[in-house]
């Protein structure tokens, strides 16, 4: 059956686990390399990854691209708008043509429907490279670089704070699958959607929306917020004066573990979600949180073409 990966739990925890580990193998079997040279092994060589943006990227583009070339294959990058995707053919129609040329695509799509849709249709893998609704990938990445900086995922608590937005979603998704707990303070009106934290519960999980930032940020193994107005959202200044008692600074940190660390998706908003102390503060791991998109995309690449 074709392996998509739409959400998190299209894999399910076993499958997570042994993607981290094989990310942290090749991580570490590559070391000091040029980023552009292919792993000895070569796993893709000769395959081909489409990639179709609706929305800005460089995060997901450079990191997809850069994961297909190392894994020995190559890849072709489009923006919907110069597709015909962008004036008209249908979803399902696109599906069936980058099946008969490509191997996987990877879509960024402002419509969750449309990825499902496409999923549907295509007979190659579709990658979830963001949707409205879920971010799978990212949250690949941050629990690779959680792993490597020394928390163990079950039980570790993780602190949301801010927006109930696409990336919490995909988090309380993983904190099901990998058996960790989230706390999630969060305005009014802009609490995640119901689903995620039912099916995370139902696996375990313990998951707690909060009014509270500071009862939400105290002895927090993981803060982690993302920017209040996401990608095709309004710019409204209501959404913002009530995000603001939810903003991550040294005064909220300080209430987590002394060993807390940090994590943020990017693009930042310093002075916004979070401010500049902390972001480029000695507790913040956005650096290898980025970089670890690559190696975290690689093995869902490998994944998905049933390599892992
Ligand atoms: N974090 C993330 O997905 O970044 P981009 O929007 O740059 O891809
Ligand atoms: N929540 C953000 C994530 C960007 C990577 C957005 O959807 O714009």
């Amino acid at each position: 059956m074709t392996r998509h990966f739409l959400n998190l739990s299209d894999a399910g925890g076993d499958a997570i686990a042994a993607m981290i580990a094989d990310a942290i193998d090749r991580k570490a079997a590559r070391a000091g390399w040029p980023k552009g040279k292919a792993d000895a092994d070569a796993p893709l060589a000769g395959h081909t990854l489409a990639m179709i943006f609706e929305k800005n990227s460089t995060r997901t583009r450079v990191s997809f691209d850069m994961a297909i070339r190392q894994l020995g294959g190559t890849s072709i990058v489009m923006e919907s708008g110069s597709m015909q995707l962008g004036r008209g053919e249908t979803v399902a129609d696109t599906a069936r043509i980058l099946s008969g040329f490509c191997d996987a695509i990877m879509i960024r799509t402002d419509d969750h429907a449309k990825i499902e849709e496409m999923a549907h249709y295509a007979t190659i893998p579709v990658i979830n490279g963001l949707t409205d609704m879920s971010h799978p990938c990212q949250i690949m990445a941050d629990l690779l670089t959680v792993i490597e900086h020394g928390v163990a995922l079950p039980g570790s608590e993780w602190a949301w704070l801010g927006d109930g937005n696409n990336v919490l979603h995909s988090i309380i998704e993983a904190a099901g699958l990998m058996k960790f707990n989230v706390r999630i303070g969060v305005p009014q009106g802009y609490e995640p959607d119901p689903r995620f934290a039912e099916e995370a519960q139902a696996r375990g999980a313990q998951i707690t929306v909060s009014r509270d930032a500071a009862e939400v940020a105290k002895g927090a193994d993981i803060v982690v917020t993302d920017t209040w107005i996401s990608m095709g959202q309004e710019h409204a200044h209501n959404k913002l004066a009530a995000m603001m008692p939810y903003q991550v600074d040294a005064a909220l940190m300080a209430l987590a573990k002394p060993n807390a660390k940090f994590l943020h998706c990017l693009p930042a908003h310093r002075g916004e979600e979070v401010t500049a102390d902390i972001i480029d503060g000695p507790q913040s791991l956005i650096w290898p949180e980025a970089e670890n998109r690559l190696h975290a995309q690689k093995s869902v690449l490998l994944w998905a073409l049933g390599k892992l």
